[in-house]
Parts: structure tokens; C-alpha cells; sequence
């Protein structure tokens, strides 16, 4: 049985995109399958994976149109393990475009359209946009994790309740399976007072939740080189720091009922 995981903070720049193609990296390496969803019409995560958005959007080989039914989820697959579902700035159109069909109901599409893929893999990541709009509602919908990345340098904490509001909301109405996998503090500086007092804060707001905490991935130059070369620090910078820390999540993930 595959396991779905959002990777999702309404916040942007917390890491959302470098901990999914990490993730699914290391999973990879590890001997899983991993497919890894840019949910995002950033296109990030497309890009971090090396391939052009506005080429695919040209071609129309991205999500949007399988999740408009133009395509079938399967013929958009790129690469083998991991493999990437391509996203390109076409996406912001399903957000309208969702909230106005009538008929199915419009939280549930990307849930219905991995049904059909979702046996090929052990892992399935969605990186999210940084919104609490309709696309991540989609990916929260459609996953029975959601990982939380959160940057240690300024306040981006504070959006991680909204956020779990938004989860127990989907939880009641939409995904009662829905689980909390963690928050993944990122870029991290263990020698920055302010790193660390963000990350005592966080850790006594969720005292006595049953939230997971990881070990924070340290801020580090490997991953700005990565974004360019088309493969992620996992692939490129084996033995750093940071890779560790994201095997370690990875290892949790698998061990995860
Ligand atoms: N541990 C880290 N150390 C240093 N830089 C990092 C680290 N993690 C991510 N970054 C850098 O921070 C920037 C933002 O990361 P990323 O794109 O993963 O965030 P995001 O949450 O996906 O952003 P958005 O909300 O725009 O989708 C990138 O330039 C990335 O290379
Ligand atoms: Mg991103």
C-alpha cells in the first residue's frame, strides 16, 4: 500500500519544494519507488528536477491537464525513481476552474485522479503552493500524511496553526485518515540565537500535542548549487549534513504504519 505525503506550509520559501525532490531521492536510494507531484504552478519542483515548465506547459504535459481530464495521469509521468508529475504556471487556471464545476466535488480530483497510479509506488509527495487555496486542499485531500517544513530563521511558525486548522477541518469533513507526520524545521543555523529560539518555541507550542518534531535540516550552500544542476543535494552532495537529516525523515516515513 502507497503512502501519500503532503508537504505543505502555506508559508513560501520554507522548504517545501528542496525537502520533496530530497525525499523522494532518498527514498529512491533507499529502494522505493517515489513519485514526486509538483502541485505547485511555480513549477519549482519541475524545475529542481531539470526539466523546462514552460516546454511541458507548451506540450500540455503537466497535472493540470490530467486533473482537467485532457490527459491521463499516467501519460505524464516523467523519469522512472524518482519519478516527477511536472506542474507549469497552467495550474493557477484550476484553481477557478475547480471551484466551478458544479457536479463532482471539486476537493476531491487529485484524490479520484492518483486512485489509478498510486499501486506503481510506495511513495507519492505533493509539494504544495504556498496558499491554503484549493490545490493544497486537493493534495490534503488526496494524502494520508502531511509533513510541514518550516524555516527556523523568522516567524514562519506562526502559520502552522492555521494550517493544522485546516487539517482537523479536512479531517472532519473530507479525509477522516488524514495524519500529521511531522514539522520539519529547515534551514537551520544551530550557531543563530534566533534559529535557536524559534525552535524552543516550537517545541513548547506543540508540548503535550502528539506532533513529531524532526531534527531540523541545517542551512547549508549544498542546496542553492543543486537547484541548478538538475538533481538535489541528496544525488549531488551524499555525505552532507543535510542529506542525513533527510534520511532520517525518509526513514521515518518508511517505518511509519
Ligand atoms: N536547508 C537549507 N539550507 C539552505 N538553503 C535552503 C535549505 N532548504 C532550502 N533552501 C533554499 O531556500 C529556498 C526556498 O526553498 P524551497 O523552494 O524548497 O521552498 P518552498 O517552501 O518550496 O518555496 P515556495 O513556497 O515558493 O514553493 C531555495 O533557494 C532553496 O535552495
Ligand atoms: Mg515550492
Amino acid at each position: 500500500m502507497s503512502k501519500v505525503v503532503a508537504l505543505a506550509n502555506q508559508k513560501g520559501g520554507v522548504g517545501k519544494t528542496t525537502s520533496t525532490i530530497n525525499l523522494a531521492y532518498a527514498l529512491a536510494q533507499k529502494g522505493k519507488r517515489a513519485l514526486a507531484v509538483d502541485c505547485d504552478p511555480q513549477g519549482s519542483l519541475t524545475l529542481y528536477f531539470g526539466y523546462n515548465p514552460d516546454e511541458l506547459e507548451d506540450a500540455g504535459h503537466t497535472l493540470y491537464n490530467a486533473m482537467m481530464g485532457e490527459k491521463a495521469m499516467d501519460s505524464i509521468i516523467l523519469g522512472d525513481n524518482p519519478a516527477l508529475l511536472p506542474a507549469s504556471i497552467s495550474l493557477a487556471n484550476a484553481e477557478p476552474e475547480l471551484l466551478v464545476r458544479i457536479m463532482s466535488s471539486s476537493q476531491k480530483v487529485l484524490r479520484e485522479k492518483l486512485k489509478g497510479i498510486r499501486d506503481r509506488y510506495d511513495f507519492i509527495l505533493l509539494d504544495c503552493p504556498p496558499s491554503l487555496g484549493l490545490l493544497t486542499i486537493n493534495a490534503l485531500v488526496a494524502a494520508d500524511l502531511v509533513l510541514v517544513p518550516v524555516k527556523t530563521d523568522n516567524l514562519s511558525f506562526h502559520g502552522v496553526a492555521r494550517l493544522f486548522q485546516t487539517v482537523e477541518q479536512i479531517q472532519s469533513d473530507l479525509n477522516p485518515t488524514l495524519r500529521i507526520a511531522g514539522i520539519l524545521p529547515t534551514q537551520y543555523n544551530p550557531r543563530n540565537l534566533h534559529d535557536n529560539e524559534i525552535l524552543t518555541g516550537v517545541r513548547q507550542a506543540l508540548d503535550g500535542q502528539s506532533v513529531r518534531i524532526f531534527d531540523p535540516v541545517n542551512r547549508s550552500t549544498v542546496f542553492d548549487k543543486a537547484t541548478s544542476t538538475g538533481l538535489p543535494t541528496v544525488a549531488t552532495t551524499p555525505g552532507s549534513a543535510s542529506v542525513l537529516s533527510y534520511h532520517q525523515v525518509a526513514d521515518t516515513l518508511i517505518n511509519l504504519p
